[in-house]
Protein backbone atom coordinates (compact mmCIF):
# COMPACT_ATOMS: atom_id res chain seq x y z
CA UNK A 1 0.00 0.00 0.00
CA UNK A 2 1.34 3.52 -0.64
CA UNK A 3 1.17 6.08 1.58
CA UNK A 4 -0.66 9.35 0.86
CA UNK A 5 0.54 12.81 1.62
CA UNK A 6 -0.81 14.92 2.66
CA UNK A 7 -0.89 18.50 0.82
CA UNK A 8 1.45 21.29 1.95
CA UNK A 9 -0.39 23.31 3.60
CA UNK A 10 0.25 27.25 2.04
CA UNK A 11 1.41 30.30 3.78
CA UNK A 12 -0.69 33.58 4.37
CA UNK A 13 2.09 34.94 1.85
CA UNK A 14 1.87 32.29 -0.94
CA UNK A 15 -2.14 32.06 -0.83
CA UNK A 16 -3.16 35.92 -1.23
CA UNK A 17 -0.65 35.61 -4.41
CA UNK A 18 3.24 35.95 -2.72
CA UNK A 19 5.50 39.02 -3.92
CA UNK A 20 3.76 40.21 -6.59
CA UNK A 21 0.82 40.78 -4.45
CA UNK A 22 2.62 42.48 -1.58
CA UNK A 23 3.99 44.94 -4.23
CA UNK A 24 1.13 45.93 -5.13
CA UNK A 25 -0.73 46.48 -1.61
CA UNK A 26 2.20 48.61 -0.51
CA UNK A 27 2.48 50.61 -3.91
CA UNK A 28 -1.51 51.42 -4.03
CA UNK A 29 -1.06 52.44 0.21
CA UNK A 30 1.95 54.89 -0.61
CA UNK A 31 0.30 56.29 -3.49
CA UNK A 32 -2.11 57.74 -0.85
CA UNK A 33 0.38 58.51 1.68
CA UNK A 34 2.01 60.74 -1.44
CA UNK A 35 -1.13 62.79 -1.93
CA UNK A 36 -2.07 63.01 2.08
CA UNK A 37 -0.09 65.70 3.41
CA UNK A 38 -0.50 65.36 6.74
CA UNK A 39 0.81 61.37 6.50
CA UNK A 40 3.49 62.58 3.57
CA UNK A 41 4.95 65.47 6.07
CA UNK A 42 6.04 62.58 8.96
CA UNK A 43 8.46 60.47 6.46
CA UNK A 44 11.65 61.83 6.35
CA UNK A 45 12.55 60.86 2.87
CA UNK A 46 11.93 62.68 -0.17
CA UNK A 47 11.89 59.74 -2.32
CA UNK A 48 8.92 57.21 -0.28
CA UNK A 49 10.80 54.48 -2.80
CA UNK A 50 13.00 53.12 0.04
CA UNK A 51 10.03 53.49 3.00
CA UNK A 52 8.04 51.26 0.25
CA UNK A 53 10.65 48.65 0.30
CA UNK A 54 11.29 48.25 3.99
CA UNK A 55 7.13 48.24 4.56
CA UNK A 56 6.79 45.54 2.21
CA UNK A 57 9.63 43.50 3.06
CA UNK A 58 8.44 43.58 6.94
CA UNK A 59 4.84 42.62 5.76
CA UNK A 60 5.92 39.84 3.78
CA UNK A 61 7.93 38.13 6.66
CA UNK A 62 5.04 38.76 9.01
CA UNK A 63 2.76 36.54 6.88
CA UNK A 64 5.23 33.92 6.23
CA UNK A 65 6.91 35.07 3.22
CA UNK A 66 10.89 35.78 2.63
CA UNK A 67 12.89 36.65 5.89
CA UNK A 68 14.54 39.58 4.25
CA UNK A 69 13.03 42.32 6.32
CA UNK A 70 15.17 41.08 9.26
CA UNK A 71 18.08 40.09 7.50
CA UNK A 72 18.31 43.23 6.04
CA UNK A 73 17.22 45.43 9.03
CA UNK A 74 17.77 43.02 12.07
CA UNK A 75 14.51 43.02 14.79
CA UNK A 76 11.65 44.77 14.15
CA UNK A 77 10.67 46.70 17.36
CA UNK A 78 8.05 48.49 15.14
CA UNK A 79 6.96 50.33 18.15
CA UNK A 80 10.73 51.85 18.79
CA UNK A 81 11.03 52.32 15.62
CA UNK A 82 8.09 54.77 15.08
CA UNK A 83 9.25 56.68 18.23
CA UNK A 84 10.25 59.45 16.30
CA UNK A 85 7.43 60.02 15.04
CA UNK A 86 4.15 61.52 16.13
CA UNK A 87 1.68 58.91 15.78
CA UNK A 88 -1.59 59.90 17.15
CA UNK A 89 -5.02 58.71 16.67
CA UNK A 90 -5.79 61.18 13.78
CA UNK A 91 -2.84 59.79 11.48
CA UNK A 92 -3.34 56.33 12.71
CA UNK A 93 -7.10 57.10 10.78
CA UNK A 94 -4.85 58.41 8.09
CA UNK A 95 -2.72 55.04 7.49
CA UNK A 96 -5.41 52.76 7.97
CA UNK A 97 -7.10 54.76 5.89
CA UNK A 98 -4.82 54.51 3.00
CA UNK A 99 -4.15 51.23 3.59
CA UNK A 100 -7.49 49.85 3.97
CA UNK A 101 -7.76 51.63 0.54
CA UNK A 102 -4.85 49.96 -0.63
CA UNK A 103 -6.18 46.17 0.63
CA UNK A 104 -9.46 47.21 -2.10
CA UNK A 105 -7.11 46.87 -4.74
CA UNK A 106 -6.52 43.27 -4.41
CA UNK A 107 -9.30 41.19 -4.41
CA UNK A 108 -8.43 38.92 -1.57
CA UNK A 109 -10.77 35.78 -0.54
CA UNK A 110 -13.22 37.00 1.85
CA UNK A 111 -11.21 35.22 4.54
CA UNK A 112 -7.83 36.27 3.95
CA UNK A 113 -9.26 39.94 3.70
CA UNK A 114 -10.58 40.42 6.92
CA UNK A 115 -7.43 38.75 8.44
CA UNK A 116 -5.58 41.24 6.48
CA UNK A 117 -7.46 44.44 7.82
CA UNK A 118 -8.02 42.98 11.40
CA UNK A 119 -3.67 42.97 11.67
CA UNK A 120 -3.51 46.62 10.35
CA UNK A 121 -6.08 47.53 12.36
CA UNK A 122 -4.43 46.21 15.45
CA UNK A 123 -1.01 46.96 14.69
CA UNK A 124 -2.01 50.73 13.68
CA UNK A 125 -3.59 51.50 16.75
CA UNK A 126 -0.36 49.76 18.60
CA UNK A 127 1.83 52.37 17.08
CA UNK A 128 -0.23 54.99 18.37
CA UNK A 129 2.63 57.17 20.71
CA UNK A 130 0.87 60.54 21.20
CA UNK A 131 -2.52 62.55 21.46
CA UNK A 132 -4.09 64.83 19.10
CA UNK A 133 -4.08 68.11 20.22
C1 LIG B 1 -0.29 54.18 12.46
C2 LIG B 1 0.28 55.03 11.63
C3 LIG B 1 1.68 54.92 11.10
C4 LIG B 1 2.44 55.96 10.71
C5 LIG B 1 2.02 57.41 10.72
C6 LIG B 1 3.73 55.44 10.29
C7 LIG B 1 4.79 56.19 9.84
C8 LIG B 1 6.03 55.72 9.54
C9 LIG B 1 7.16 56.54 9.19
C10 LIG B 1 7.14 58.05 9.11
C11 LIG B 1 8.20 55.72 8.96
C12 LIG B 1 9.62 56.14 8.53
C13 LIG B 1 9.82 55.88 7.08
C14 LIG B 1 10.89 54.82 6.87
O1 LIG B 1 12.05 55.14 7.10
O2 LIG B 1 10.57 53.69 6.48
C15 LIG B 1 7.74 54.36 9.15
C16 LIG B 1 8.51 53.23 9.00
C17 LIG B 1 8.02 51.96 9.05
N1 LIG B 1 6.74 51.59 9.35
FE1 LIG B 1 5.25 52.82 9.90
N2 LIG B 1 3.73 54.06 10.41
C18 LIG B 1 2.50 53.70 10.91
C19 LIG B 1 2.09 52.42 11.14
C20 LIG B 1 2.77 51.29 10.78
C21 LIG B 1 2.26 49.94 10.86
C22 LIG B 1 0.87 49.58 11.38
C23 LIG B 1 3.23 49.11 10.38
C24 LIG B 1 3.23 47.63 10.21
C25 LIG B 1 2.16 46.90 10.04
C26 LIG B 1 4.35 49.94 10.01
C27 LIG B 1 5.55 49.47 9.50
C28 LIG B 1 6.65 50.22 9.26
C29 LIG B 1 7.94 49.69 8.87
C30 LIG B 1 8.27 48.21 8.65
C31 LIG B 1 8.81 50.77 8.76
C32 LIG B 1 10.30 50.71 8.43
C33 LIG B 1 11.07 50.42 9.70
C34 LIG B 1 12.55 50.28 9.45
O3 LIG B 1 12.99 49.17 9.15
O4 LIG B 1 13.25 51.28 9.54
N3 LIG B 1 4.05 51.24 10.26
N4 LIG B 1 6.41 54.40 9.51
Amino acid sequence: MTEQSAPEELTYYERVGGHETFVKLVHEFYLGVAGDPPLREMYPEEDLGPAEVRLRMFLEQYWGGPKTYSETRGHPRLRMRHFPYRITPTQRDRWLHHMNAAIDTLDLAPMDEELMRGYMAHAAHFMINAEDE
